[in-house]
Parts: C-alpha cells; structure tokens; sequence
C-alpha cells in the first residue's frame, strides 16, 4: 500500500509538489494551508486544514512535503513540522537522471526533467526546480533554490538560502555566497560574495 503524505502549501508550487510525490510513489492525502479556505478544491485533492490544525492529521501520516518557494519561510514551516514530530522526505522524481554518486538532504525536492550528475550534493530542504542541471562535484547548501532551467557548470558550490533565478548560468568551480539572489537569465562567471543580488551577463553584484 502507498505511503501517505500531505502537502503543505496551497500555492502553484504546492500543485507540482504533489504531482512530483505521486510521482514518487505517494498517496496524497490532501493539502495544508492558511491562504485558502478548508475545502477548497485544488487539483483532485482538497485543503484539508490550516497549519495550525495539522496535527489533527498525524493519525493518518507523519510524512509531509512543504512546499513553499521562499527559502526563509520554508525553513520556518519546516522547523515546525519537525517540532511536531512530521518527517519531510527528499523527493526526486523519476524522470530525474540523477548518478548514483550524488546523493541529496532530507527534504530536498528535485523535479521532473532535472540531471544531477557524479558526486554532486543537493543540501536539505532545497529545491531543484523543472529542467535544472547540476553538475559534477557541486555542492548545493541548505534551503537553496536553483529555478527552472538553470544550469550549473562542474564543481560550483552555493551556499544556504541562496536562489538561483530561471535560467540563469553558472560556471565551473564558482562560489556563491549566502542569502544571494541570482537573477534570471544571469551568467556568473565570478565568485560572489553573501547576501546580494546578482543580475545580467556576465553577472554585476548589488547589495540587498
Ligand atoms: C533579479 C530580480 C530578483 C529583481 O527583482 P526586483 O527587485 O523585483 O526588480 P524589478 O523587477 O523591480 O526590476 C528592477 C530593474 O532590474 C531589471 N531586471 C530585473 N530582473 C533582471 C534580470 N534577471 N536581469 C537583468 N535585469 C533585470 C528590470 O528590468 C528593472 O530595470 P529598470 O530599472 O531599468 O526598469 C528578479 O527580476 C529575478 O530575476 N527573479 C528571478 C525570478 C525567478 O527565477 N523565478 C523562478 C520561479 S520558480
């Protein structure tokens, strides 16, 4: 029998989450939210509940997927949901070519169309969005977000909560620092340091 989860997070995210769990293998048992009414129809499932009640669900199953985009207010939701003894497990879908010498952290999602490839790392709770690559030997920190489409050359490493805009493009053995947002369609072809913003080719860096 399917093992259970629930989806925590209403928005369109939430939609590719669940789809990306039943993927996996998971019966989803509905979604976990405060930004829609209890009951509201998304997909073929419903909102079951806001975060608050969701321990009301645990008789039924302790694993659940958060799924919001934010780096920080993922992080939150995830301290949570650990608090209140829920699992998050690490989600790859099928489709992904992933080596079996990468590995990824709990709660890691990576979607469909993804490659990651030899003895790449993808730290916990982060996400690796639709049509991503990550290549060999890159390390990828914690609640990071590397977006549709974006490319990772070899050896590049991204530090915590840093989100990697659509598309955008990486070169090899780069480092990107903390909290660093880097726009979409960038190309990064120096190091950058924590906490700033990263737009145009090749990238110019603005502070937050
Ligand atoms: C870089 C980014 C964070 C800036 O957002 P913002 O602070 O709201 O900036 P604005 O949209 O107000 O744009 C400010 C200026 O920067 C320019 N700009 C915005 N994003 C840019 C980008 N990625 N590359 C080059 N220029 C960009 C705008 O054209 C605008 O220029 P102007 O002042 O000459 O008119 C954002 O545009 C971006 O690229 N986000 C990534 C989104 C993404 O990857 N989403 C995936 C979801 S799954």
């Amino acid at each position: 029998m399917a093992e259970k989860i629930i989806i925590l997070g209403t928005g369109g995210h939430g939609k590719v989450v669940k789809e990306l769990a039943e993927a996996c293998g998971y019966e989803v048992l509905g979604f976990v939210g405060n930004a829609k009414p209890v009951g509201t129809r998304i997909l073929d499932k419903k909102v079951l509940c806001c975060v608050d009640d969701i321990e009301t669900l645990k008789s039924e199953t302790t694993k659940v997927a958060v799924a919001r985009v934010s780096n920080t207010v993922r992080e939150k939701r995830v301290n949570e949901m650990v608090a209140l003894g829920f699992e998050i497990p690490s989600l790859i879908h099928p489709s992904c070519i992933f080596s079996p010498s990468a590995d990824v952290g709990a709660g890691a999602v990576v979607m469909a169309g993804t490659v990651i490839n030899a003895d790449a790392y993808v730290g916990e709770h982060s996400i690796i969005n639709t049509g991503a690559t990550v290549d060999h030997d890159c390390r990828i920190g914690d609640y990071c977000h590397i977006s549709p489409g974006a490319n990772l050359g070899g050896e590049v490493t991204i530090r915590d909560y840093t989100w990697v805009g659509v598309g955008a493009a990486v070169r090899e053995c780069i480092t990107i620092g903390k909290n660093v947002m880097v726009g979409g369609s960038a190309f990064v072809a120096c190091d950058i340091e924590d906490n700033v913003t990263a737009i145009g080719v090749p990238e110019k860096v603005t502070k937050l």
